[in-house]
């Protein structure tokens, strides 16, 4: 590729989806520039998980599975109990199919390293630049930040829930709803839960993962670092108003209430976590958008500005790194004189799947929250997690370089 037809990618946003779509344009050849507001790079956040469709795209990153492996959970399964503690089930993941590693750990400490090899791998990453407006014309986009106005081939928007990118794409101001429900969610030191006779289990043979379900809530808990270190979220319903945010702050008291009645072990994992690192994070609801392309189709949504997911589908973070790895695809077949339709491929590769893998998050929460609780001990198997091919057997990559032809040849006969 000559210097002429190399894509200028610009990025908006430092998460998963943003820095997944950098190294992804890197990889195949583009020229990407990335902005982000926060000043500084923190190890923000609790667990989050990563299926083996995104594990297939961390492995083609030099040394990062390496460092993955060094801190992410090695559970190997997941026990499931109701609220009283009664076993239900145990879904071991030897005995499952095998789609690939996945890979769950700490927020902060996986981005960091993905922060980190983006750079290695030549990124330009400008932090401390908040983007307050979009534009586009029919021979670039840009955006500005701190009153300068940065311009390229094609902008991706990777700026989470609460993008501002969605205004230019869909012409509107877009307001979320709640969903009903909120999860509280913490990760602290395993400290007194490794001594516990109630809780020890999870903590004295490696990582364990354990799940306990109620009428309309479900608590979920994991240890990691060979059992040294604690987490767990609880989803439960919750009408308040909706704060798309990672920080606000949870209060026990209103976890306890929501628990009351559950098994000893639960209520001792309560009072051993520390009353300051608990978020209350309100689960915002978002009919699909219509679209995630600009009108001139040089600028795109990806990750949760697109398409948030709910935590029970397990695949938020991964379709936000699926998104990125389609579309250096896309702009690579494209090229630059072309690039509004790699765009557009992007959306028409990727929508439907996407819409899908969010469903499944809605069907999990029902299967969970709304089983049968008087014989759900006959009937285990139904609630385990389900694990499907279509979704963790996916390449990204491999898929847009497939169905591009097709793809495009779909869209002409649509215009
Ligand atoms: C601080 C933080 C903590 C999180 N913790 C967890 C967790 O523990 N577990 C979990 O499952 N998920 C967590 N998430 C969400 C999870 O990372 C995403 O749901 C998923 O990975 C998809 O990522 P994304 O890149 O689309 O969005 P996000 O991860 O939300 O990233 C969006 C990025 O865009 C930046 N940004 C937003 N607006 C602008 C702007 N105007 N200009 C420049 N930059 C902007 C944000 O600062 C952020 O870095 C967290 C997200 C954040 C931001
Ligand atoms: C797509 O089309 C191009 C040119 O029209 C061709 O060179 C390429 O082999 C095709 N790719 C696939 C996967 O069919």
């Amino acid at each position: 590729m000559t210097v002429t037809d190399q894509v200028h990618v610009l990025i908006v946003g430092a998460g998963f989806a943003g820095l997944t779509a950098a190294i992804e344009c890197k990889r195949h050849g583009h020229q990407v520039t990335l902005l982000e507001s926060f000043p500084e790079v923190k190890a923000l956040g609790d667990i989050i998980s990563f299926g083996a469709n995104a594990g297939r795209i961390f492995k083609r990153w030099p040394g990062v599975e390496e460092q993955f492996d060094k801190i992410c959970i090695q559970s190997k399964g997941l026990l499931f109990k109701n609220y009283l503690g009664e076993d239900l089930i145990y879904q071991d993941w030897d005995k499952e199919p095998y789609y690939g590693k996945n890979f769950n750990g700490h927020r902060g400490e996986m981005h960091e390293i993905i922060y980190r090899h983006a750079i290695e791998v030549g990124v330009d990453i400008k932090l401390g630049h908040r983007v307050t407006d979009y534009f586009e014309t029919d021979t670039e986009a840009g955006v500005v930040a701190n009153g300068e106005r940065f311009s390229a081939d094609v902008v991706l928007a990777a700026d989470g829930v609460r993008s501002k990118g969605r205004q230019i794409v869909l012409g509107y101001d877009d307001k979320p709803k709640s969903s009903g429900y909120a999860i509280f969610r913490t990760w602290f030191p395993a400290g007194e839960l490794a001594t516990n006779p109630l809780t020890k289990f999870m903590c004295e043979n490696g990582d364990y993962h354990c799940g306990w379900l109620g009428p309309d809530i479900h608590f979920l808990a994991a240890t990691t670092k060979g059992g040294k270190d604690f987490s767990w979220v609880c989803t439960h319903k919750d009408e308040a108003d909706i704060e798309e945010s990672w920080s606000t702050p949870g209060k026990l008291e209103d976890a306890r209430k929501v628990l009351e009645g559950w098994e000893p072990a639960v209520q001792a994992i309560i009072d051993a976590t520390p009353p300051d690192s608990l978020v209350d994070w309100k689960l915002v609801y978002r009919d699909p958008l219509p679209t995630w392309v600009s009108p001139k189709a040089r600028i795109a949504l990806i990750g949760d500005a697109a398409h948030p997911f709910l935590p029970t589908s397990i695949q938020g973070a991964s379709q936000a790194m699926e998104d990125g790895a389609t579309i250096a695809v896309t702009l690579e077949l494209a090229g630059k004189q072309k690039a509004p339709e790699a765009i557009r491929a992007f959306e028409a590769i990727r929508y439907g799947r996407v819409r899908a893998a969010q469903l499944t998050g809605e069907s999990t929460r029902e299967k969970w929250h709304k089983a049968d609780f008087d014989n759900l001990k006959n009937t285990p198997e139904k609630i385990k997690l389900p694990r499907e091919e279509w979704l963790l057997g996916h390449d990204a990559e491999k898929h847009a370089y497939e169905v591009y032809n097709e793809t495009i040849a779909a869209l002409e006969a649509k215009a």
